[in-house]
């Protein structure tokens, strides 16, 4: 696969954080150079965390507990297109995805409310070197319906 923007150390720390209990199978779909692997297996050391080397577009769905994921998002409809995948893996899903998911489509966010859309982190413009694309951690557990719980980790940060 191309190396584009690997995710930031800080920011596999903080999403390998994210993940609660102590899940069987983590599905990271797109692992890139394994910076979020890293952070995953080191945070659950006798947890499987899968990575397949592949074109995740072709891999047929399995169950797996939690998938955690940056998926590349040039061009965006890819980032969705994958989006929308993993929940054919696990109804429960945590992605850094581009800010504009959530703010750009009425019909997309109300999807996402559907496969249970419970949180929204809000990452620091400057979270990606050489990029100023606002993301943010979206989490996802199938059945959730109620509030939406909004985290914002840009206080503190120069966030020009
Ligand atoms: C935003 S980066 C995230 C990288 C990784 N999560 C990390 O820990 O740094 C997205 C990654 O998805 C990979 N990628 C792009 N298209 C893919 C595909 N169809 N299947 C699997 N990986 C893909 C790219 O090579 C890139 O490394």
């Amino acid at each position: 696969m191309e190396a584009d923007f690997q995710t930031p150390e800080w920011v596999c720390e903080l999403m390998a954080g994210l993940v609660e209990g102590q899940p069987g199978i983590i599905l990271e779909p797109t692992p890139g150079k394994g910076n979020l692997v890293k952070s995953l297996r080191n945070k659950f050391p006798s947890t499987q965390v899968h990575a397949p080397n592949c074109n995740f577009l072709q891999l047929d769905p399995y169950n797996v507990d939690v998938v955690v994921a940056n998926p590349p998002f040039s061009p965006m409809r890819m980032g969705y297109e994958m989006l929308y995948r993993f929940f054919n893996f696990s109804g429960y899903v945590i992605a850094l995805m581009p800010w504009l998911t959530i703010i750009n489509s009425e019909n997309r966010l109300e999807k996402l409310k559907a496969h249970g859309l419970c949180e929204i982190i809000h990452l620091p413009r400057r979270a990606f070197k050489g990029s100023r694309v606002q993301t943010c951690i979206l989490i996802f557990k199938q059945g959730h319906s109620g509030d939406i719980l909004f985290k914002d980790v840009c206080r503190g940060q120069n966030n020009d």
